[in-house]
């Protein structure tokens, strides 16, 4: 058992292999947490362990005899209202205008196993000895209400699931204002405040800065967790590299406005919340009604970045990501889109499909403007059904002939949108977000249809499901190409306007549950927009992202290494596209392009036609090798061993069985710089390896001591290099 509640000294241990989670119960009434970190046996007592101050000027206290000021007490679960002044997990109003909110532990449950979340993509066992799980009940005695606050310790993996579910069992209604999922602290602040800052086609910048009294956050009020700060954050120390150092992460399984915030205080403790952005939230919950906060998976690391990254990796893989995808190979694809944009017709997609079926590609993926009329991006959003100027013999043709060359067939969707300039639109000018009598500001020419709806919802479901269902279609392309603003819902309440960003992500989670499950065998990749979005909720419905619309193989190393923070290779689509490159303008060698985008999910996003036979060769080359070394990229442990953004070369290793795959790149060279030694890392000290091209041996002891030295006088140089163990 992970967990073991200690009833003499009052005291929960959650454990994982290496860490402990702890916390007591303060005076019988309040929650508090003590510890996050390696794994330990023994707590002291609670009180030993506070950080009580002599202060107690301006800092009202009810717990007199200690002497403790409950401003400074580590509230498990803070709630306002109270004498603690930071900023609270948990903030309602009552009927009677009060925002007052006292919660006080009232019982606690220990659960084998996990159970799903209501209406939310969470982390998931598939045996109940998989993990443990501790609710501990939270009760405000005068308005009724109670807070569970859930915890899973996963037997296998270092994570900590968390999770909270508020439920009004008392008579009035309570106005929720601030619901976050987690809340804990760091006794010191000798940390830095590490997030994924980004843009389009920018996507997931490693930033850094230390801690500071008061209050650092990011976060998004966008209504999606978007490009430009991922529902990330990671707590490390200052002197923290890949493989040394403590570092704790925080990543938020949701994909609306979110907030990742530290508060360190006068006595340099730190408080860390994380959850629902309260920008813009409120929350109407009845009598007898329940809310259910997004879930947030906690880890820890003793060997830096490197370790946390491969924690969430293994997690994500295999118990977030679902369905038959989760585990089999899939299929390296050609996308149209950087080839004809929306200039195409049956013979050039025919044209596109038949020479990638020639070097060895799977599936030929359909991109945007086979739809409608849509010539542009100007129109005909919401509108499913097949342009015969384009494809006179209708989607199902081309995907049958396609078929019939022994690839599979791939569609782009967008159906979250509506164009002004659609049929849809012209039916039900209601059905979009906005609000009455104020303009509905076009992104891309169009405007977001309101998920809140379960008509709208109901809409989405059947027009893809028809697509879907009249013609051979394997993989579905579900593109999200702009953010929300005037926000508003012609059928929601008054009262209940401020629920539209919450009710929007719940009505698309549940749109996607139900088309995942009633097309089990079509693999979904995510997009928006590129990476935007791309965050652990999704996860949970796709298997796989567009990382981002930027295919510069250069770009990508920043973009890719920075996603490697959390998502898995294996969740990241990558792509070879042509060049000049279409986001940047930079010309990188075929080769290159290949070696980064086989550090994902590969693809192709250009016309094969229009390159020499030299080039489709290495292509040919490229997907053989590719495929040879996708189950130990996608499988394997990986190892950051050079960051872009700390010079000019980038390298990164990925281990799996007997094998490994080492990837290198020089991004810029530089004249007399001598060369680049790159060291390998987690192999077995006494094993040989034989490096598969030249053949040489070396001692696992002497990759990760000595090192492999790269010539770094070469601007976009890349090489690929696969050990195998020497078996005896
Ligand atoms: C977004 C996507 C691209 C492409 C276009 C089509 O920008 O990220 O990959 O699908 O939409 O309009």
């Amino acid at each position: 058992m992970s967990i073991i509640y200690d009833s003499n000294d009052s005291v929960f241990y959650l454990h994982t292999p290496k860490t402990s989670y702890v916390m007591g119960i303060y005076c019988e009434k309040y929650l508090l947490h003590l510890y996050y970190g390696k794994k330990i046996d023994k707590f002291p007592k609670v009180s030993e362990h506070l950080p009580v101050a002599e202060q107690l000027a301006f800092s009202p206290t009810d717990i007199d005899k200690t002497g403790a000021c409950t401003n400074l007490l580590p509230m498990e679960y803070p709630c306002y209202g109270s004498a603690d002044f930071r900023t609270p997990a948990f903030h309602a109003e009552y009927e009677n205008g009060s925002a007052v909110t006292k919660l006080e532990y009232s019982g606690y449950e220990i659960i084998k196993g996990k159970k799903p979340l209501c209406g939310l993509p969470a982390t998931y066992v598939e045996a109940s000895d998989e993990a443990d799980t501790l609710l501990i009940t939270l009760c405000d005695k005068l308005t009724g209400l109670e807070i569970v606050l859930s915890y899973t310790a996963f037997n296998t993996i270092d994570a900590i699931a968390k999770s909270v579910t508020v439920k009004n069992k008392g008579k009035e209604k309570i106005n929720i204002k601030s619901v976050l999922s987690s809340t804990t602290y760091l006794f010191d602040k000798d940390y830095d405040f590490v997030h994924l800052e980004g843009a389009w086609a920018r996507e997931r910048n490693i930033q850094k800065r230390p801690l500071m009294n008061g209050i650092m956050a990011v976060g998004s009020k966008r209504v999606s967790s978007s490009h430009n700060h991922s529902p990330f954050l990671a707590l490390a120390r200052t002197y923290a590299t890949e493989s040394q150092g403590d570092v704790y992460g925080f990543s938020l399984v949701y994909s609306g406005n979110h907030i990742e915030q530290t508060e360190v205080n006068s006595v340099d403790v730190t408080r860390v919340n994380i959850g629902i952005n309260p920008f813009g939230f409120n929350w109407l919950l009845e009598p007898l009604e329940e809310f259910q906060a997004p879930e947030v998976v906690l880890t820890y690391s003793d060997e830096g970045f490197g370790k946390m990254s491969r924690i969430y990796h293994k997690l994500y893989r295999t118990r977030l990501v679902r369905g038959r995808y989760r585990d089999i190979e899939r299929p390296v694809l050609i996308n149209n889109w950087e080839a004809t944009y929306f200039d195409f017709n049956e013979e050039k997609i025919l044209n596109i499909a038949k020479k990638a079926k020639s070097v060895g590609v799977e599936l030929m993926v359909l991109d945007d403007g086979w739809f409608g009329k849509r010539n542009s991006d100007n129109c005909s959003l919401g509108d499913w059904v097949v342009d015969r100027n384009k494809l006179p013999d209708g989607t199902e043709s081309l995907a049958q002939k396609i078929t019939d060359m022994g690839m599979k067939f791939g569609l782009w969707f967008e159906p979250e949108m509506i164009s002004e300039d659609s049929e849809l639109y012209r039916h039900h000018p209601d059905w979009c977000i906005h609000v009455e009598g104020r303009p509905r500001t076009p992104s891309r020419n169009q405007l977001v249809l309101d998920l809140s709806r379960q008509e709208v919802c109901d809409y989405i479901v059947e027009a893809v499901t028809s697509v879907l269902k009249s013609a051979p279609i394997s993989y579905v392309k579900w593109d999200y190409n702009r953010n929300i603003s005037e926000i508003g819902s012609a059928s929601l309440s008054c009262q209940r306007q401020q629920e539209l960003p919450h009710r929007y992500i719940l009505g698309l989670y549940n749109v996607l549950e139900r088309l995942t499950s009633a097309f089990p065998e079509i693999l979904f990749e995510g997009c928006s927009g590129g990476g935007g979005r791309f965050d652990a909720g999704m996860l949970y419905y796709y298997p796989q992202y567009w990382t981002s619309d930027n295919t510069d193989a250069i770009e990508r190393l920043y973009i890719q290494h920075g996603t490697s923070m959390v998502m898995p290779s294996s969740t990241m689509g990558a792509h070879i596209s042509a060049v000049p490159n279409h986001q940047v303008g930079r010309t990188t060698p075929l080769k290159m392009r290949g070696d980064v985008a086989m550090a994902g999910q590969l693809g192709y996003e250009l016309d094969l036609n229009t390159l020499t036979d030299e080039e489709i060769e290495t292509v040919r080359q490229q997907i053989i090798l590719y495929k040879e070394i996708r189950e130990t990229v996608h499988k394997g442990d990986m190892y950051r061993l050079k960051s872009p953004f700390d010079g000019m070369n980038t390298a990164w290793e990925y281990a799996y069985k007997n094998t490994v795959v080492l990837m290198y790149f020089t991004m810029f060279a530089r004249c007399q710089m001598g060369k680049v030694c790159v060291k390998l890392c987690g192999l077995d000290e006494n094993t040989q390896y034989i490096e598969k091209n030249s053949r040489r041996k070396y001692s696992g002891n002497y990759l990760m001591n000595v090192g492999l030295y790269f010539d770094s006088s070469k601007e976009f140089h890349s090489e690929i290099l696969i050990f195998d163990k020497v078996l005896s």
